[in-house]
């Protein structure tokens, strides 16, 4: 497999407005309709104001392509309440300051229906090895993630290297961090 990746803000100043939008209108993820609605509705607005960046894979020839698979990357710190079970050694590697660790975002991943099993894994890495580069240059090492409630994806992180530490305040998602 050879992996073409975009992004978002390269083609933003390359293409007009109507062929990035149109590029990004054409995602379909029914396994996770959120993250077909984050690409089309919130990836442009995240980029524009430094929020977070996105990253595409792309498939086709230009004038005709297709997005088979996106991730976005992000910073954003991680609150580590009363809850959490303080025990746990990884906590050891995150750097906590008054209940705070900071950390990298790995906001979004997601594939376009019917595109083969293993791409989100290579995106996982890619999206590791630019918190990597970010790391050379100023530092944090812990990757954040939040995953839904949902053991088949929970376990597939898992198998991506990142722990489960506990669920948001909100109870519905898993958060799970992984070290660089
Ligand atoms: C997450 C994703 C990018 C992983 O792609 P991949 O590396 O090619 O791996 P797969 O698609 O084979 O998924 C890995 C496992 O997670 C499961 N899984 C993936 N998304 C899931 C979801 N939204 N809900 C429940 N299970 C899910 C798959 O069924 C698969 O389980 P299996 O190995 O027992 O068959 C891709 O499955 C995807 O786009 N899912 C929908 C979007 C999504 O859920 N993103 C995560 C939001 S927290």
């Amino acid at each position: 497999m050879s992996y073409l990746i975009y992004s978002l803000r390269d083609l933003m100043s390359e293409w007009s407005d109507n062929e990035v939008s149109n590029l990004l209108l054409s995602f379909k993820c029914s396994a996770d309709t959120d993250t077909e609605i984050f690409l089309k509705k919130k990836a442009l607005n995240h980029e524009s104001n430094d929020i977070s960046r996105t990253y595409l894979i792309l498939d086709g020839d230009a004038g005709n392509f297709a997005v088979k698979g996106y991730f976005t990357l992000a910073v954003k710190c991680l609150m580590i309440d009363d809850r959490a079970d303080k025990a746990h050694e990884i906590y050891d590697q995150m750097n906590i300051n008054k209940g705070v660790a900071q950390a990298y975002l790995l906001g979004q991943l997601s594939k376009a229906d019917g595109t083969e099993k293993g791409l989100g894994k290579k995106m996982i890495d890619i999206a590791l090895e630019t918190f990597i580069e970010g790391n050379k240059m100023f530092g944090c090492r812990t990757v954040r993630l939040d995953c839904k409630n949902e053991p088949k994806l929970l376990k597939y992180y898992e198998s991506c290297g990142f722990t489960p530490i506990g669920m948001s305040r909100d109870g519905t998602m898993h958060q799970m961090v992984a070290i660089i």
